[in-house]
C-alpha cells in the first residue's frame, strides 16, 4: 500500500505556505498541496497537488479526503473573505479533517481597530463551531512588509503616532506552523500570539531600515483625514482603504504592541528581531 499524506497545506504558492511546504518536504514529510492553479504549485518531494480554492466546497471536500491536519493560510483580502473561509472550513469538517491550523491576526476581535482583524475573529468563530480541533497562529504584521510600506520617496505615511508594533518575520510564522503541524495534538485548541522580541514605533522601524539600506526612510504621522486623502488616488473600495488606514491606527492604539514568547515556546528558538531580519535579507 502506498502511504498517503495526512497533512494538507494551503497557500504554498505564497510566502508563508511556500515556506511551510518546503520545510515539511525537507523533513521528508508527505503532504498534499491545495492550490488554485496547479501550474504554480511548488514541485516538492513527497508532495501531491490538488486544485481547490476556498470558495469551491465540492473541490475542497474531494481534495481533503484522508487528510487529518490542515494548514489554512488566510485568503487574500476581499470584501467577502469571511464567506470564502466559511465555505472552506465547513468543507474541511465534512471531509473529516480533525485539526486545523489557521493564520489569524494578533488581537483579532469583532471590534478590532485593524479592520481585517475582524475577519480573522469571525473566521476563528467559524472554526471553533466546526467541531474540528484548532490552533490559531495570531501573527502580528510581518517584518517582511515594512520596506514595502515606504513610498518611492522613502516615507512611511500613516496615522500610527508613537504606537508600537511587535513585528514578526514570515519565517518565524512558518517555523511555528511547521512545529504545530508535526505534533497537532500538543497544540489542540490553543491560540498563539506570534510576535517578534520587541515592539517598535514606525520611526524606529524607519531608522533601522535607513541604517541597513543606506538610504533615508522616515515615518510621517498623518491625521485620519490626511491618511484617507493620500490613499484616494488608488481608487480602492472603502473596505480596502479602511484596512490600509487601520493598519496604522491599530499601531497607534497599542493593540499590536504585545510581545509574546510563543514563537520560542513552540519552535524552541528565539523569534528573529527586526535587525536580524534586515541583516538576513541585506
Ligand atoms: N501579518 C501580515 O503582515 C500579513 C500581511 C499580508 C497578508 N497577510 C495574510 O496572511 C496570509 C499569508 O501571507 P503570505 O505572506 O503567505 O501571503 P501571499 O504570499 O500573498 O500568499 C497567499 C496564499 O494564499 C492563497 N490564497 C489566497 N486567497 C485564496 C483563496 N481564496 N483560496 C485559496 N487560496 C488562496 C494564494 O494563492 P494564489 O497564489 O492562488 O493567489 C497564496 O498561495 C495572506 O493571505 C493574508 O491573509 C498577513
Amino acid at each position: 500500500m502506498t502511504a498517503q499524506p495526512v497533512i494538507a497545506v494551503t497557500g504554498s504558492t505564497g510566502a508563508v505556505g511556500g515556506r511551510v511546504a518546503r520545510d515539511l518536504a525537507a523533513r521528508g514529510i508527505l503532504q498534499r498541496l491545495l492550490v488554485r492553479d496547479a501550474s504554480r504549485a511548488p514541485e516538492l518531494a513527497g508532495a501531491e497537488v490538488r486544485v481547490a480554492g476556498y470558495s469551491d466546497a465540492d473541490a475542497a471536500v474531494a481534495a481533503l479526503a484522508g487528510v487529518e491536519t490542515l494548514f489554512m493560510v488566510s485568503a487574500s483580502e476581499s470584501a467577502d473573505r469571511v464567506e470564502h473561509h466559511r465555505t472552506f472550513v465547513e468543507a474541511a469538517a465534512r471531509a473529516g479533517v480533525r485539526s486545523i491550523v489557521y493564520t489569524s491576526f494578533l488581537a483579532a476581535a469583532p471590534d478590532a481597530v485593524f479592520t481585517l482583524g475582524r475577519d480573522h475573529a469571525a473566521t476563528e468563530e467559524i472554526i471553533r463551531a466546526s467541531g474540528m480541533s484548532w490552533t490559531f497562529l495570531r501573527d502580528n504584521f510581518y517584518m517582511d512588509m515594512m520596506e514595502l510600506f515606504a513610498g518611492d520617496d522613502g516615507v512611511i505615511r500613516g496615522p500610527a503616532g508613537g504606537g508600537r508594533c511587535s513585528l514578526v518575520s514570515r519565517s518565524d510564522v512558518a517555523a511555528t506552523a511547521v512545529a504545530v503541524l508535526l505534533d497537532p495534538a500538543a497544540h489542540t485548541d490553543t491560540a498563539y500570539d506570534l510576535t517578534g522580541p520587541e515592539a517598535l514605533t514606525l520611526a524606529e522601524v524607519a531608522e533601522k531600515i535607513s541604517a541597513v539600506r543606506g538610504h533615508p526612510v522616515r515615518h510621517l504621522d498623518e491625521t485620519l483625514d490626511e491618511a484617507y486623502a493620500s490613499r484616494a488616488v488608488y481608487g480602492a473600495p472603502p473596505w480596502q482603504v479602511d484596512a490600509w488606514v487601520s493598519t496604522y491606527t491599530a499601531i497607534a492604539s497599542g493593540d499590536l504592541a504585545r510581545v509574546s514568547g510563543d514563537v520560542e515556546a513552540v519552535t524552541g528558538r528565539p523569534a528573529q528581531s527586526f535587525d536580524e531580519f534586515l541583516g538576513a535579507v541585506a
